[in-house]
């Protein structure tokens, strides 16, 4: 069973002034593929308390995979992708480039967001947009995949060649 964190960036979100609907959906989604949720929390945008708790959750608490949600856009408060390019130490532009090609056929808007995705030791970190919208959007893309990188990432048996 892998071991998943759900972190919504968000200002407003942080301070109870809007209601956070995407963390809990990725959190169910991640549920019905049977993750093990350690947790799943709303933050603010600022790029150090991203950056804090994405080392808290890959360093201490082991996570496998981190999904965040929201701040992957053009405002000045838009961090998220910052702070997690400062923790990875690979870069996975494969989960990227899929998201925003797939998102593409739905709306032409999708290449505005920046999220990126890379790997700490084992800990796979993905960036999602912050709409509920476009995080249903994203799941399905991103079912494809997890699976598999996951078990990569793991050590665990994975043949490549199955498919
Ligand atoms: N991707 C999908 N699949 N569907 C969407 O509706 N919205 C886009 C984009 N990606 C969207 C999407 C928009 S309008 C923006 S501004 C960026 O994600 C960044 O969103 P964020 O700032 O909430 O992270």
């Amino acid at each position: 069973m892998f071991k998943a964190v759900v972190i919504t960036c968000s200002d407003k979100g942080s301070k109870g002034l809007r209601e956070d609907t995407s963390g809990p959906y990725i959190k169910d989604f991640l549920e019905n593929l049977k993750f093990e949720i350690i947790d799943q929390i709303v933050i603010s945008d600022d790029l150090e308390t991203i950056e804090k708790h994405l080392l808290h959750y890959a360093d201490e608490k082991g996570a496998d995979l981190i999904i965040t949600t929201g701040g992957t856009g053009f405002s000045p408060r838009d961090n998220t992708p910052e702070a997690t390019k400062n923790v990875i130490k690979r870069e996975v532009p494969g989960i990227g480039e899929m998201l925003r090609y797939e998102s593409y056929k739905v709306t032409k808007k999708a290449y505005l967001s920046r999220g990126v995705s890379g790997i700490r030791d084992r800990t796979l970190i993905i960036n999602l947009p912050g709409s509920l919208k476009a995080v249903k959007e994203n799941l399905e893309c991103l079912d494809n995949v997890l699976d598999h990188g996951l078990k990569l990432l793991k050590r665990l048996d994975a043949d490549c060649g199955e498919e």
